[in-house]
């Protein structure tokens, strides 16, 4: 079985990032702790903390994106759980074996020094699931 540390942060699919921002900072009142694009995504993200989780607000930059699709089929909503692992390629062998499906067959560089993957969402009640190593502490 996988060794999940935490939970991440929660990643959330928008169709305007600037006016979530405000939304999520302002009004929700949390910390926000700026904005990174993610190529290999082809999202744009804002972090927000609340305790020790965050939450990842993530907004297309290509008609091709992940998020451009989700946004079309499903509209802004949550869009994944990520949990931390202490080595992502072991996580991501393991769940091969498991059958748990990763999107990928080696992890990509996601926002804030990380390395991710993802697990197919039929396999986890419809709500896509992200691993997240940390490489940079
Ligand atoms: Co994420």
């Amino acid at each position: 079985m996988l060794q999940l540390k935490k939970i991440d942060h929660l990643g959330v699919a928008v169709s305007d990032l600037n006016q979530s921002i405000a939304t999520y900072r302002d009004k929700l009142g949390m910390e926000f702790q700026g904005v990174e694009e993610v190529p290999s995504q082809m999202v744009r993200t804002a972090f927000f903390q609340v305790g020790d989780v965050h939450v990842e607000l993530l907004e297309p930059t290509s008609p091709e994106s992940p998020i451009a699709k989700h946004l079309e089929k499903r509209g802004e909503g949550l869009h994944h759980i990520a949990y931390e692992v202490d080595d992502i390629r072991a996580a991501l062998a393991e769940a091969k074996e498991l059958g748990l499906q990763p999107l990928s067959e080696e992890p990509r560089p996601g926002a804030h020094n990380t390395l991710v993957c993802f697990l197919h969402p039929k396999m986890t009640g419809k709500v896509l699931t992200e691993l997240v190593e940390h490489t940079a502490k």
